[in-house]
């Protein structure tokens, strides 16, 4: 089945499946699950922006490591830092063909070569990404981009939590 077709059937069922529940990290769970069960992507996962009190003098906001598929991952990522602190910083989808070509990409996994990274927005605000990592090069392209979108759309889109 092309990409296209592939993509339109998940989005109805990530819609489906989302639609009768309200917790944010159930939801992004199976969204993590039905991606990467139906790609068989290297690694497939959210990370939430999150405020941490870890430093004793100040709070941060910053990336933490969320619901996933793959092997173990970083845990927490700076604003601005890596391909999803990027995509956080520019509140917009990040496409890296080539992850070993991205100034400050952070490899939680050598075996990753490229790398999209979508944002999740509740009200305009970047809540959370949603982070997909392949082991070829050049995965990505605009079809994954559109609908990755409307899929985290679906995500943010009935709940109002996190
Ligand atoms: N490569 C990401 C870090 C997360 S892992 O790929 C799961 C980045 O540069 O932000």
């Amino acid at each position: 089945m092309a990409k296209e077709e592939q993509y339109k059937e998940l989005v109805a069922q990530v819609a489906a499946v989302v639609a009768d529940e309200t917790d944010m990290i159930a939801n992004m769970a199976n969204v993590a699950a039905i991606l990467h069960e139906a790609f068989g992507f290297w690694w497939t996962g959210f990370y939430r922006v999150q405020n941490t009190d870890r430093f004793a003098d100040r709070v941060q906001t910053e990336l933490v490591l969320g619901p996933f598929q793959g092997p173990l991952a970083c845990t927490r990522i700076p604003f601005g830092k890596g391909v999803c602190g990027t995509a956080w910083a520019k509140n917009e989808t990040v496409i890296v063909p080539n992850v070993h070509e991205f100034a400050g990409h952070i490899a939680c996994s050598s075996e990753s070569n490229s790398e999209i990274v979508v944002p999740v927005r509740q009200n305009g605000e970047v809540i959370a990404v949603l982070d997909i990592d392949s082991k070829d090069f050049d995965t990505f392209d605009e079809t994954d981009q559109k609908y990755l979108e409307e899929i985290v759309d679906c995500l943010s889109g009935g709940t109002e939590m996190l």
